[in-house]
């Protein structure tokens, strides 16, 4: 079985594997990614952000469990550093997964936050997919809602719950951090503490002040604040049932938002991608050069980007310099016509021109091939009928041989003669060593079907 397949059988190995494959960013990874992809969109995400020290992790185990309760299948993905797990990813792993021990339906994973060179939030969607496509019914990401990847992680999931905690000076900056946006659902845990009105009220008075909220899949969704202990579990009920009554109220909405996750996913690609494009095309240590030149004020940013944009897209010096050294020559071609060579041509115009409704040009004969030949054309290329005239007829030989059927392509060249001088330098057999000329003032010659695999090729120069 492939690796793509046990994990859609559900197989925890093969998930752990699969997400080291994506951590490593090897391209087996992406390969994998591309194999599960038509399998994901099942599952419902859930973001779980909040400022460290806010419980988050306790608060999570204890939705973990609820969900089991409710007989469904969770997959976790916790990205922060600030948890007990960040000194050791599988440590943490074993710690946490100790609690859920022979639970199939529980797969948790830690994720370093350094050392995605494309970024964790992408990172961090592959490893969703992952879990998506192994048949989770719902997947957790938690996250430290402290720098902009952690909201980008959040901002595109199916429900985002941001978690605070009174009485640490942290609720301030979480909420200047720019979550406040992305909260569904607020949650104000460690309730018991001093100050747990405080910063509901604090929360609420916010959320008054930013009229009816944003558009979208929130609309007419006024986010609640709710209270949990997480250590013991109150309010946890309550939450989940929260979760429940927005996933209900944002089903109609949820396409947009799933929508505005995989162009976020497509956005952040391409960029990755072009960067990496860019350094591969820039001579080593160019592109130092070039923001050595913008820190001493030699060269504008514009101006460096222009640049580098003209050498990246304008000459594409990588394709050009790995055809010409694998001495691959190359030819621009098209296809002129297909040559089907048929019994009888008037039955053959009963099936392409009565029945396909194509329309005929008026009939050629070739003398000097004893054929008569019928054009039909198709979009920029051509059908080409062709029936025997005479006993001696190359086409009557060929249906005796093998029955009617495609008798040879043609293909349209700019120049012929250089066309089969470079066939002759590669030993290629051919049937004419020189161009002769064919219809309508056009030079034609023939390859020979042994060189080109059983298929007759005639090339053309009009
Ligand atoms: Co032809």
């Amino acid at each position: 079985m492939s690796l793509a397949e046990r994990v859609f059988a559900g197989d925890a190995r093969a998930i752990a594997r699969a997400i080291s494959l994506i951590e490593d960013e090897s391209t087996a990874g992406a390969e994998l990614v591309r194999e599960i992809y038509r399998r994901t969109g099942r599952a419902y995400l859930i973001g779980v952000t909040g400022p460290p020290g806010a419980g988050k992790s306790t608060l999570v185990d204890r939705m973990i469990a609820e969900l089991r309760k409710a007989g469904q299948s969770v997959g976790i993905i916790a990205v922060d550093p600030t948890s007990p797990y960040s000194g050791g990813a599988i440590l943490g792993d074993r710690v946490r997964m100790a609690a859920h021990f022979g639970d199939d339906g529980v797969f948790i994973r830690s994720m370093a936050t350094r050392g995605h060179l494309g970024g964790l939030a992408r990172a961090t969607s592959e490893v969703a997919l992952v879990l998506d496509a192994s048949g989770k019914d719902i997947v957790i990401i938690e996250t430290v809602g402290v720098g902009q990847d952690e909201v980008d992680i959040v901002r595109t999931a199916d429900i985002s719950i941001v978690v605070l905690v009174p009485g640490t000076g942290d609720e301030v900056q979480a909420l200047k951090a720019g979550i406040m946006e992305i909260a569904d659902i607020f949650v104000v845990n460690k309730a018991d503490r001093e100050g747990a009105d405080r910063l509901a009220q604090s929360v609420a008075a916010m959320l008054a002040l930013s009229s009816a909220g944003p558009p979208g899949p929130r609309e007419g969704w006024r986010p609640p604040i709710l209270k949990t202990e997480a250590t013991s579990g109150v309010g946890v009920p309550q939450l989940m049932q929260t979760i429940e009554e927005f996933r209900a109220h944002s089903a109609a909405t949820r396409a947009t938002r799933q929508r505005a996750r995989q162009e976020y996913r497509l956005r952040d690609l391409l960029s990755h991608r072009f960067m990496h494009l860019v350094e591969e095309s820039l001579p080593d240590g160019e592109l130092e050069r070039i923001v050595d030149g913008i820190a001493a004020r030699k060269v504008d940013p514009y101006s460096a980007a222009s640049a580098i944009l003209k050498t990246v897209c304008g000459t594409r010096p990588a394709t050009s310099a790995a055809a010409a050294s694998r001495g691959r020559a190359r030819t621009k071609a098209v296809l002129d016509h297909v040559g089907i060579a048929v019994q009888d041509i008037d039955k053959a115009l009963a099936f392409f021109r009565d029945a396909l409704g194509l329309d005929v040009e008026m009939p050629e004969e070739v003398a000097s091939q004893r054929v008569r030949a019928h054009f039909i054309p198709v979009g920029e290329s051509a059908i080409e009928l062709l029936e025997a005239t005479a006993n001696d007829s190359p086409i009557t030989k060929y249906v005796e041989k093998r029955g009617p059927g495609m008798h040879h392509i043609t293909l349209r060249v700019d120049d012929i003669r250089a066309v089969l001088d470079q066939l002759k330098a590669r030993g290629v057999r051919l049937v004419d060593e020189q161009p002769r000329p064919g219809a309508e003032g056009s030079l034609v010659a023939f390859i020979h079907p042994s060189a080109a695999h059983g298929v007759l090729v005639e090339l053309k120069q009009k």
